[in-house]
Order: C-alpha cells, then structure tokens, then sequence
C-alpha cells in the first residue's frame, strides 16, 4: 500500500533501515549448480529460448527461493538480452559464453532498434508479471529483483563480440572515438530506462545495475562512461518511479565507489569480493545501503572457511543497512548444500 514502510526486508534495507539479521540473496542464485536448474535448461533447449519462455523462466527465478527462501529472486534473464532485443545477433556457445556480431562502426550502431525492445522483450516481462504473482502465493517476503546490464558492460559485450579478460578493443574504441561510443552508450541508456521501467511495471519490487567490467576503466573514462550513464539511466528510472530502488554493481570500482555512490543516486551499492566492506560503509552516502561480498570461492570451500567470512561480514556490518550477498556471481561447482549452511548462518544473525 501506497505511503506504509515496505514490510519485506530487501526492500527495507533498500529503504535505509538497518535490518537484522541482514536480507539475503546471492548473485547467479539461479543456475547451473543447482540440478533442477539444469533440468528445465534440457527442457528449453538453448539459453536464449529459456530466457524468452516466460513459463520456464519464472519457474527457474522461484526455484532457489523454494530450496532456501532467500529475501531476493532475481529475475531470470541477462544482461545481453538488451542487445539481443535491439537486433544484435547472439548466441551463447556451449563451454565458451555469449557470442555476439561485433558492433564497432557507425553503420552498425545505426542497425540497432532502440524502439524494439519493449516488444521484442515482451516475454521477459512477462515471466517478471508470473515469478511476482507467484512469490506473493508462495513466498510474500521475498521482493522481485528486476536487472539490467549497465550501459559501459552491455557495450562491451557488444563492441568485442564476446567475453575478454581486458574488453581492449571497446576500451580502445572509448578513447579513439569518444564520439561513435557515446552514441552507443546513449542508446544503452534510453534502451535500458525503458526496459527497466517496463520490468517495474510489470512487478519487478527492485532493480539492479550489473558493471562487471566498470573497474577496467581509467578514472577519467570510469566518470564518463559509468558515473554520467548510469546517473542518467537512474535520473530516468526515478523521474517515472521514484519509489523504486536501484542497487548499482560497479565491479572493482575500488575507491571510486565513493564517488559513484555520490553521483549515481542508487539507492544500493553492490561490493564486489575485493573491497574492504568497513571501507565501503566509510566511502557511502548516508542511507545508503551496501550489498555484498562473501567471496564465492569461500561458498564453494563450505566448512570454517565459509563460517569465518560469513561472521567476518556480518560482523563488519552489523547496524547498517545492508543485504548478505556474494561478491560475485556463484560458481557452479558450488555444492547446493553449502548454500543451506550459509542461510542457516546469515538467518542466526
Ligand atoms: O540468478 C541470477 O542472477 C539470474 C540471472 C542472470 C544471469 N546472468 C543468468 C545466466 C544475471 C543477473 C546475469 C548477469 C550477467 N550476465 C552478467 C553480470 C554479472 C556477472 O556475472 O558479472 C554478465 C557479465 C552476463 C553475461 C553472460 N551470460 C556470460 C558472460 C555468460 C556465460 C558465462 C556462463 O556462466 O556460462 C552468460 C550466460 C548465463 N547467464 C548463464 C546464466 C544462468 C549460464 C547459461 C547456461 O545455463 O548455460
């Protein structure tokens, strides 16, 4: 109801409220490790066509919920489903990730269909609409978590046509043509607020901002093409639904978060494995809420070493407002029963 304190805890340390113990969720909560999740991928075929059957996809956004009740789903999609949905060619190749059509001249910026999106990306809102509707039945504290990829990592993405340890070519392509790249990120921005705007509408409680590759970036090139999008993309997002809470990813961000968290207007910072949590509730706005950064080889080892840095974060951030989480995405080698003893141990505070 309009104007009352959110009752679900994500959405109250969202909100700046302290909460104990923490909300959790873990990033990539929905995956390969987990056998059901490999069950319906079988079923759909290819990645593509599971992220674009709204039946499979909300099914598979419920499935760590139901196993171990975290506060968070995420919606099950990606990052890449932007470009996908504005016309850029992409598959994802078994045992060698996304593989797209390199976008790298202004003809092929030209090709893209911004205007696309909403439709092509209709069946994505739809599984947000049907994983809503069925946490409400079936877990009413958990919020729905709407996603994007931030405008400087989609581009990436699209600029190298694949993964890269250093994205050297879209950063190349930054600093020799600031003009073409601009446009690209321009593009990124308005597809992105529209396409967030419509998972809002469709249910989504919460959205979130992926920058895995954000730390690649020089500081000059970090302001202008993280900082000044994404407080863009956020301006959008708040002038429409200014109840909506953003959390921002920028990966290795190292001391920039600061300014990040200063400029962006996100409600939620997400910390990354590396980052110094103390640090971080140092580098904040008041208010605002971290989010983070077991790092997910300790959920993998299970056991004291998992133990010891679950306390260690819970510790360090007790009396803020903050969401147990991982640092990054989970690993697929993770037991699922790791998993457990890890909510067991955030949930005992
Ligand atoms: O639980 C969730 O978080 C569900 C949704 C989700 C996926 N990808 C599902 C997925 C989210 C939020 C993402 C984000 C994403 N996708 C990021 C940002 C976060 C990060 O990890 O840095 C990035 C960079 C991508 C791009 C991407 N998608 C890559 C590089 C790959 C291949 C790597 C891999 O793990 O295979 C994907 C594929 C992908 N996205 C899978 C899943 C579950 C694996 C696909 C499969 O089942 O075969």
């Amino acid at each position: 109801m309009a104007g009352l304190p959110p009752e679900k805890p994500l959405l109250r340390a969202l909100a700046g409220e302290a909460v104990w113990p923490p909300p959790l969720w873990l990033m990539r909560q929905a995956g390969r490790y987990l056998p059901e999740y490999r069950e319906v991928r079988a079923e759909a075929g290819d990645f593509i066509s599971l992220c674009t059957t709204p039946e499979l996809a909300a099914e598979v956004t419920l499935q760590p919920i139901r196993r171990y009740g975290m506060d968070g789903a995420i919606l099950f999609s990606d990052i890449l489903m932007v470009p996908w949905a504005m016309g850029q060619p992409l598959r994802f190749a078994e045992g060698e990730g996304p593989v797209l059509a390199p976008v790298r001249d202004a003809a092929a910026i030209a090709a893209l269909a911004p205007g696309a999106v909403l439709e092509r990306a209709a069946p994505i809102f739809e599984t947000v609409r049907l994983a809503r509707a069925m946490l409400e039945a079936q877990a009413p504290r958990t919020a729905l978590i709407g996603f994007a990829g931030s405008p400087f990592t989609v581009a990436c993405y699209m600029v190298e046509g694949h993964g890269s340890r250093d994205f050297a070519a879209t950063r190349g392509l930054a600093y020799a043509d600031p003009g073409l790249f601009g446009k690209l990120i321009r593009t990124l921005v308005e597809a992105t607020a529209e396409y967030l705007l419509a998972q809002a509408a469709a249910g989504a409680e919460a959205l979130m901002l992926f920058d895995s590759w954000a730390g690649l970036l020089a500081p000059s090139q970090f302001r202008r093409w993280v900082i000044e999008p994404t407080a863009l993309l956020v301006r959008a997002v708040k002038k429409a639904r200014p109840d909506l809470p953003v959390i921002g990813f920028p990966r290795l961000a190292g001391p920039l978060l600061a300014e990040y968290a200063q400029r962006t207007g996100v409600q939620g910072l997400g910390v990354d494995t590396g980052m110094d949590l103390r640090w971080a509730a140092g580098a904040v706005q008041p208010g605002q809420a971290l989010q983070g950064n077991l790092d997910p080889l300790a959920l993998v080892a299970g056991g004291i070493a998992l133990e010891a840095e679950a306390r260690s974060i819970l510790g360090a951030m007790r009396g803020w407002p903050f969401i147990f989480n991982l640092g990054h995405g989970i690993e697929k080698v993770t037991p699922p029963e790791h998993v457990a003893a890890l909510v067991r141990l955030v949930r005992g505070g």
